[in-house]
């Protein structure tokens, strides 16, 4: 059983200069929310309430200043900062003590998933035990991503991080769910010529054990990396449409609190307070309002 999760919220943003100049991406606006309220509000769908998010060196507290300890949400959040992106596996070494002796999710703070089912998903997800899963979603440009190949069994047989001759068209997504070997996995990693420790390098070690598993979102599910100027864009249209139609909130993170039940109308209302007069706590109030259908 996975408690334990790492948002990965660091990095340069280099795609998306001169905006990240002066501030880290995943403070900027997806629509009507911060973009990391979107991975960690995949985090909280798939039930942990233990959450690590990793930033640049010297930005706690603007993070903090938006989400200063989860408590209102039920959770425990707790930050740490990465001296330079030295790639994503550093999750687990920066992380080491948080983990333990658990077992750890790791999602990308830029990742933005949507899809139907997807709570239940994530769910049966979280409850590995030993080896990783990783997820996997079609895309037009394999030589973009990380792709792997899968067997009849969903293990994983082959990946490879920007394919030049298309062997399969499933992306690994920046949401992972490993056992406890991740720390020490990491440890064993050597830095690759751009001067990263490779994710690559690190499923691969599991798959080598025959150990990587895949799950997916489905057809009919989104998976969007904000990190470039037309994709964050493009999510950003993507959830301003959703929600204009349904009425409906993609990521408030106090409607998946209040729907797990990890908090009451009273953290709702002082959700409303904190966020002040803005259509997010008009939604918030809509929430703890009798008749709210809640589907
Ligand atoms: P990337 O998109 O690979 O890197 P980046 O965010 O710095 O953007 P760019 O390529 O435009 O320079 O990172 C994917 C996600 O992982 C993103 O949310 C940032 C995060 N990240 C870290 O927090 N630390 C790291 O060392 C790396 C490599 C990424």
């Amino acid at each position: 059983m996975i408690k334990k999760g790492i948002v990965l919220a660091g990095g340069i943003g280099s795609r998306m200069s001169p905006l990240t100049k002066a501030v880290n991406k995943h403070l900027l606006p997806i629509y009507d929310k911060p973009v990391f309220f979107y991975p960690l509000s995949v985090l909280m769908l798939s039930g942990i309430r233990d959450i690590l998010i990793v930033v640049n060196k010297g930005e706690q507290n603007q993070f903090k200043k938006i989400l200063p300890n989860g408590k209102n949400l039920g959770i425990n959040i707790t930050y740490a900062e990465q001296r330079y992106p030295k790639g994503l596996p550093d999750a687990f070494l920066i992380g080491e003590k948080f983990i333990g002796n658990e077992n750890v999710a790791l999602i990308l703070g830029d990742n933005f998933f949507y899809a139907q089912s997807l709570t239940k998903k994530l769910k049966e997800c979280v409850k590995l035990n030993k080896g990783a899963t990783v997820i996997l979603h079609p895309v037009r440009n394999p030589s973009y991503y990380g792709i792997a190949s899968i067997n009849k069994r969903n293990k994983i047989t082959k990946i490879i991080e920007k394919p030049k001759k298309k062997f399969s068209n499933l992306a690994v997504t920046g949401l992972y769910f490993f056992d406890n070997k991740v720390v020490s996995y990491s440890k064993k990693l050597k830095t690759s010529k751009r001067n990263e420790l490779e994710i690559v390098n690190l499923l691969n070690k599991y798959k080598n054990n025959n150990e990587l598993s895949a799950q997916f979102l489905g057809r009919g599910g989104a998976w969007l990396d904000t990190g470039s100027i037309k994709d964050f864009y493009d999510t950003s249209a993507f959830v301003s449409a959703l929600e204009n139609r349904q009425g409906l909130k993609i990521a408030c993170l106090e409607e998946i609190a209040l729907n797990n039940k990890w908090i009451n109308k009273r953290n709702v209302k002082i959700a409303i307070k904190f966020y002040g007069k803005c259509n997010y706590s008009q939604y918030l109030s809509t929430l703890i309002k009798k008749n709210h259908l809640n589907k």
